[in-house]
């Protein structure tokens, strides 16, 4: 079967992680893989946020509703649907963003995300890497400026 079918139809949920280390490069090509997903009329406003140290994740698993995997996995990627970036790049070209105020975009934005979270998990797979994306972060909006 040809190895990205595989990979698709092969998915599952894992829960439980060894304590090893993601080798930056491995790392580095699910981040890319997400990036390179295409996001609606080009707006790039996808962002993803590496956490490897051990407290800020044990913070996210307890803020995330008490998901011990979280905290467990050697790496949290977070999706931002991210309008500051936008905002900063529509600001150097004298630009007022206006996407922030449109329910469309905040659907299209968020969809984008999710297309781009599912790359992400393709190329972890790919890499023989568990993963589970995770919901319950919603609920932890404060870690960031809790620790
Ligand atoms: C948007 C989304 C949010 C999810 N949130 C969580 C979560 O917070 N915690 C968790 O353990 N699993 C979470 N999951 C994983 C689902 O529970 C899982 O995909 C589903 O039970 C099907 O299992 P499978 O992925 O092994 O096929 C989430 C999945 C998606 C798509």
């Amino acid at each position: 079967m040809n190895p990205v079918i595989e990979t698709l139809i092969n998915h599952r949920s894992d829960r439980s992680y060894l304590d090893k280390a993601i080798p930056d490069a491995v790392l580095d090509n699910i981040i890319l893989s997400a990036y390179r997903a295409p996001t609606s009329v080009h707006s790039q406003q996808v962002s993803v946020i590496v956490t490897r140290d051990k407290a800020t994740k044990a913070k996210i698993a307890e803020l995330a509703g008490g998901q011990p995997w979280i905290a467990q996995a050697p790496v949290f990627i977070t999706f931002v649907l991210d309008m500051h970036k936008t905002r900063e790049a529509m600001t150097l070209i004298d630009q007022q963003q206006i996407a922030h105020e449109s329910i469309e975009s905040i659907v299209s934005g968020s969809t984008d995300v999710g297309i781009a979270l599912a790359s992400a998990m393709a190329a972890a797979h790919a890499q023989g890497l568990g993963v589970v994306p995770i919901g319950g972060m919603k609920r932890s909006g404060s870690v960031y400026r809790a620790v």
